[in-house]
């Protein structure tokens, strides 16, 4: 088969498009022929070896995707012990091998391809079963390729707080009275939280792959958005998605801006005017003014680091307001956890009805091409068409 071959860690460049064997699958591993494959800051990061993972070389990237299934699992899946976390709402894994079936359409969701093993930048991969989930009815095959890392990451920076935004009046009617708001109080259980918060929410990088999944599903939740973009024509198209205010972070002045928009846009006292949940993959000198927008136990999910470190942070930032500072880390959740951020990414997306925002489709042998795409700041995803 035809593949993007890694023969060594110095980055990107080093990549080249050459014969590979065909994948040898496991015995509960399908292999998926692949139609489209999406990008990912991450590929970047392992290229250039800023990641954990230290895959044997040649390695192949590429750790979204989706294609046909053109060889199934001989084996049952693992005994669900091993896969199924006790709170976890997922599928029997017993039920995955019925699943997943030759000329089956599937996507890859979040697990080892790409990373420590074989990923999607090539014709043929060998998939864990429990790592494949059905294309959703409507959605195209270019839409389907980028979908799950993004969304399941983009809900769990939504979701990791476990709530504690500020309540709505509406919210506040609903619960005791005697309920003091306190910071223990933050820290209730996401259902519960999920029901009653009204958050509003900021995401920057917001054009990018996790940032308009972030929009998306902040919007369903019902949550009030504010995205932050360096592009006047992507912040127009972040209001079409969701966003009920965007803002441009190279004006020094935006977290001025935001705070004197919620001033007069937040009718319904939430977080005082100010931010309640920060959704953050840019780090940098981004970060300091993020938090300057955040009110009263206002929390920072840390997903990226697109602009690098954070060169000067003043912990004393943290204090006053009671701000918390958490990372997002999607490779935390076994097979049976992704599996049930991505039935709960699929509930919010059919309330509004959205699908996936595709950016730009590279032919297979134009991948340095979209990585270029993606280093200039893409709107949605940047898919890779290997075959179709
Ligand atoms: N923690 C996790 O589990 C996890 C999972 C997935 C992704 N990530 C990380 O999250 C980050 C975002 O991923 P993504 O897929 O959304 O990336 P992306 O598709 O490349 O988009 C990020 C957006 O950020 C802006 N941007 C890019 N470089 C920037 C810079 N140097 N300074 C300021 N803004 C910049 C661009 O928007 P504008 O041009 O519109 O400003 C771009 O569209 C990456 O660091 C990625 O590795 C983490």
């Amino acid at each position: 088969m035809r593949a993007w071959l890694l023969n060594d860690f110095k980055g990107i460049g080093s990549l080249r498009l050459a014969q590979a064997p065909d994948p040898i699958p496991g015995p509960t591993d399908a292999v998926l022929q692949v139609h489209y494959a999406a990008l990912n800051p991450a590929d970047r990061y392992l290229a250039e070896r800023q990641y954990p993972a230290k895959p044997r070389l040649p390695h192949i990237l590429g750790r979204d995707g989706m294609g046909l299934i053109v060889q199934s699992p001989k084996s049952k899946a693992q005994s669900p012990t091993k896969v199924q976390s006790p709170k976890s709402s997922a599928k029997d894994p017993n039920d995955f091998p019925a699943h997943v079936r030759t000329g089956e359409k599937m996507m890859v969701l979040r697990g080892e391809v790409g990373v420590d093993a074989p990923g999607t930048f090539a014709e043929r991969v060998a998939v864990p079963i429990q790592n494949l989930v059905e294309v959703p009815p409507g959605w195209t095959d270019e839409e389907a390729a980028g979908a799950t890392l993004v969304y399941i990451t983009a809900h769990q920076a939504l979701t990791i707080w476990g709530g504690g935004g500020v309540q709505s009046p509406k919210a506040k009617a609903r619960s005791p009275a005697s309920e003091p708001r306190t910071a223990s109080s933050a820290f209730r259980s996401p259902a519960l939280d999920q029901s009653q918060s009204h958050e509003v929410v900021l995401v920057t990088g917001a054009s990018g792959g996790v940032g308009v999944a972030a929009i998306q599903l902040a919007a369903a939740m019902g949550h009030t958005v504010l995205a932050l973009s360096r592009s006047p024509e992507k912040r127009k198209r972040l209001v079409e998605l969701g966003a009920a205010a965007t803002f441009d972070p190279e004006q020094p002045t935006w977290p001025k801006e935001v705070k004197d928009w919620l001033s007069v846009n937040q009718h319904d006292t939430s977080a005082l005017g100010r931010v309640s949940l920060a959704i953050d993959n840019i780090g940098g000198t981004l970060l300091p003014q993020v938090i300057e927008t955040l009110g009263d136990l206002g929390r920072v999910s840390v997903v990226g680091r697109l602009a690098g470190p954070v060169p000067n942070f003043n912990t004393a930032t943290l204090l006053f307001r009671r701000i918390r500072i958490g990372g997002v880390a999607i490779s935390a959740y076994p097979p049976a956890e992704s599996c049930s951020a991505w039935q709960q990414v699929l509930k919010l997306l059919s309330k509004t009805g959205v699908r996936p925002i595709v950016d730009s489709v590279f032919p297979f042998d134009q991948l340095p091409q979209a990585f270029d795409r993606l280093a200039q700041g893409p709107l949605g995803k940047v898919v890779l068409k290997v075959a179709a």
